[in-house]
């Protein structure tokens, strides 16, 4: 897993933007993986940006969200659908019959999650993943302990990442389930980029690339992965040994 740490956030942004429309160019029928969060805004504000200026095209290409909290219907302002509506999905030309992200208000979730597996191995598998990373090593809501033969199901979230969510909910009570993309789908992406930012990543990023591949540190499954690469600012890569390359 190569690391390349850039001088800020913005940069990172760039660089990770920069690597999608490569992608894209390559490929325009390319099957994405991305996240939602804080981390990836930059990245998705520099992607619409370039739409806009009309320099790439999603219209070909198929995405799937990594996750989605249990419970909430598709247009609950803390939804990932609104989020991604807002942020990336209603700024470009992506094609909603391939658009995906879990329905947390299906009836059955254990099925929805079936679906949605079955829905990526559909479209071929996932080829770019795109990841975050929690406070606690968490990739998706795969949370520490979760198992790397994992697929799309239903989890349970740590306080700590309901903690970390909580002001985008109603009397800071984030909902205590969600849906994720499991540890084994992930591993099977083509390519795989996790960003980090901020000095609040850097302890779990200097344990998910220097320590051992551990179920306890969800991310440092993509230490055996054979494409695998973090995108980190300066912050986030602030806790690294001296090993990785600028
Ligand atoms: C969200 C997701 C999570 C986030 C992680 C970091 O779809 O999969 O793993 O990537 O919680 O969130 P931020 O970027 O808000 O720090």
């Amino acid at each position: 897993m190569r690391a390349r740490v850039f001088p800020d956030y913005e940069a990172m942004s760039e660089a990770a933007a920069a690597l999608v429309v490569l992608r894209l160019r390559e490929k325009p029928s390319t099957v994405f993986m991305l996240p939602t969060g804080t981390t990836p805004l930059g990245m998705y504000r520099r992607l619409v940006e370039m739409y806009r200026a009309g320099q790439v095209s999603f219209a070909g290409a198929t995405f799937f969200n990594l996750d989605e909290y249990l419970g909430l219907v598709p247009d609950h302002p803390a939804s990932y659908h609104v989020y991604m509506k807002e942020h990336f999905y209603g700024l470009i030309d992506a094609d909603p019959a391939r658009t995906f992200v879990p329905d947390g208000s299906a009836p059955d979730p254990a099925a929805e999650c079936e679906r949605y597996e079955a829905a990526m191995r559909e479209a071929g598998g996932i080829e770019v993943c795109v990841l975050g990373i929690g406070r606690n090593g968490h990739i998706g809501f795969n949370e520490p302990g979760a198992s790397f033969l994992s697929r799309t199901r239903v989890v349970r979230l740590s306080e700590s990442t309901r903690n970390v969510n909580a002001a985008d909910f109603e009397e800071n009570r984030a909902p205590q389930r969600a849906l994720t993309v499991g540890m084994a789908t992930i591993f099977e992406s083509r390519e795989v980029l996790l960003l980090a930012s901020g000095t609040n990543k850097a302890r779990t990023v200097a344990a998910s690339v220097e320590g051992e591949i551990s179920e306890s540190v969800p991310a440092s499954m993509l230490k055996g992965h054979p494409n695998a690469e973090l995108f980190l600012d300066e912050d986030a890569a602030s806790d690294l040994g001296s090993g990785v390359a600028g």
